[in-house]
């Protein structure tokens, strides 16, 4: 899939990215990424997803130096976590430094809620305030950094954004799979010029997604796996997707997906209303909160 996505900010965006959210500090692990995002940028990725909070910035960085991709090829994206609302500069330049590739294609508010510095909730900054010193970072830095935008957004909270912003967000980066599909968050972003990407897109705390029986059959419709459906089903949305493996197969099938017939896009747009699904969806999530939750004003609002 080499679809990509003109931003607000006038640069082109890969609709597919490699996520890199499960990568975790430690030896092995960090071989693990490093190795895997070596191999997806080889195989035609050319848009990797990270975050300060996942603690795999030097490894992406290595890796993207190590694989011989020109740095302009590639789309580079990392987030501000949610402990330095009021330490943005700082940590932009902490996150430059780790990174060590010339500049960031995208710099995230990674969640509209601040917390201290060492770790609880606070009022202050407000989301549009964290939002006016991401601004301040792109007039400061103008080469360091390319588009801004948010992840895990409602629309009443970019709402209030808005009123303030001189810069649109160019993205906003929430939970989107088959049993989520926020067709009304999409739409809301849409009429304002801001570009959805999926996290999760693979829905990874609803397993039964993958192995549903009407997905499967659609895999084998197209001969190809039910993962390869729910992200060809995303991209025909015009959303971007970052799924996440290290898994060499996985990796190339998450990247290759079939043309879906109209009819069965909108059988996956209407997945989500089948009978049981929420109630499946409750189990599985045990009453932890989901993505879906904290978009839908659990965590702020
Ligand atoms: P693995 O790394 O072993 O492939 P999401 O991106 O939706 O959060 O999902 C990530 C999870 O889905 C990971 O556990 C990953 O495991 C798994 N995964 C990634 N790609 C596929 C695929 N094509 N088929 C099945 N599972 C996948």
């Amino acid at each position: 899939c080499t679809k990509k996505y003109l931003l607000n900010s006038g640069f082109y965006m890969p609709a597919v990215g490699l996520g890199t959210w499960q990568g975790q500090v430690g030896s092995n692990a960090s071989t693990e990424m490093r190795d895997t995002i070596i191999y997806a940028l080889q195989k035609g990725y050319r848009h990797i997803d990270t975050a300060a909070v996942y603690g795999v910035e030097e490894i992406v960085g290595e890796a993207i130096r190590m694989s011989g991709i020109p740095r302009s090829e590639i789309f580079l994206v990392t987030k501000l976590h949610s402990t330095h609302h009021a330490h943005v500069e700082e940590a932009f330049l902490e996150s430059m430094k780790r990174l060590n590739c010339e500049y960031i294609d995208l710099y995230l508010m990674h969640w509209p809620q601040a917390l201290t510095l060492d770790g609880n909730p606070t009022k202050t900054p407000t989301p549009p305030e964290t939002w006016l010193s991401m601004e301040g970072i792109k007039k400061k830095y103008p080469d360091l950094v390319r588009s801004l935008g948010v992840s895990n957004f409602s629309e009443k909270t970019m709402e209030e954004l808005l009123k303030v912003a001189t810069i649109v967000p160019a993205t906003n980066q929430v939970e989107v799979h088959p049993m989520l599909p926020q067709h009304d968050l999409v739409k809301y972003m849409n009429d304002h010029g801001i570009l959805t990407t999926c996290y999760s897109p693979l829905g990874q705390y609803v397993p039964a997604i993958l192995q549903d029986a009407h997905i499967l059959e659609l895999a084998k419709k197209y001969s190809c796996t039910s993962a390869q459906i729910v992200l060809a089903w995303e991209v025909s949305r015009d959303l971007v997707v970052i799924p996440k493996s290290t898994n060499r197969d996985r990796i190339m099938q998450n990247i290759t997906y079939p043309e879906l017939a109209p009819e069965d896009i909108t059988f996956l747009n209407d997945f989500y209303k089948a009978p049981g699904m929420h109630r499946r969806l409750c189990q599985i999530n045990g009453g932890t909160p989901t993505g879906h939750d904290i978009v839908m004003g659990w965590t702020y609002e």
